[in-house]
């Protein structure tokens, strides 16, 4: 079975919707880099070992990745997970993990990387928003994408409406990445994220709710 750790810095919703898919791989450890992050109570309370790097304690960036690396392959995980891991990574930690670190980003990226998505797509007019999970490389919140869900923006959405119904998506996709990652049909080839043995029309990755694709 593989292997996976998750990284997270708050909440941890994705990571609770990880464990209680049940995805056929052992999450090995929780790390989280504020001490203070609600997601590592519920971690421990489901017996998964969980582990605090701090990045106010280092004096830069490359010393915090260097200690975050060492807790991470102290579990030696096929996969990780980013979470709502909300640091911007040094190119030596990306390196480290290529093709196999993911994350989750709320929205349709390549637009809105970075913060506050959803204001920004209500600000914009955006009529659909969603959700993409990728992998990791250098570029924030970029790299090859994996698979994305669309959901659209209705005329009297606030911020908090929207990211309810984003995250509601972002609560089913990321869990099914998990699974391709796990049973090893989801690899990275020449810079693309490829999905093996997939009958569906739309490659599995792409999800419109409501559509039937
Ligand atoms: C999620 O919405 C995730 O997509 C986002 O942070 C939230 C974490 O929530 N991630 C990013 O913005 C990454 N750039 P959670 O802690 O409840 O999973």
């Amino acid at each position: 079975m593989k292997s996976v750790v998750i990284l997270i810095s708050g909440r941890g919703s994705n990571m609770r919707s990880i464990v209680e898919a049940g995805v056929p791989a052992r999450i090995c450890a929780v790390i989280s880099n504020r001490p203070d992050a609600a997601g590592l109570d519920y971690a421990r309370e489901h017996g998964i070992p969980t582990a605090v790097v701090d990045h106010t304690a280092f004096a830069d960036r490359a010393a915090f990745d260097a200690a975050l690396s060492a807790e991470i392959d102290r579990h030696a995980p096929d996969l990780v997970v980013l979470a709502g891991f909300m640091r911007i990574l040094t190119p030596e930690f990306v390196d480290r993990y290529r093709a196999r670190m993911i994350n989750i980003h709320p929205s349709l990226l390549p637009a809105f990387t970075g913060l506050h998505t959803h204001r920004r797509a209500i600000e914009a007019g955006c009529k659909v928003a969603g959700v993409t999970v990728h992998f990791v490389t250098g570029e924030l919140d970029g790299g090859p994408i994996i698979a994305q869900t669309a959901v659209p923006v209705l005329p009297h959405d606030s911020e908090a409406t929207l990211a309810a119904r984003v995250l509601a998506q972002e609560h089913v996709l990321y869990p099914d990445v998990v699974r391709w990652f796990a049973t090893g049909r989801l690899s990275l080839r020449d810079g693309r994220a490829v999905l093996a043995d997939d009958d569906t029309p739309a490659g599995g990755a792409l999800r419109v709710p409501g559509a039937d694709v």
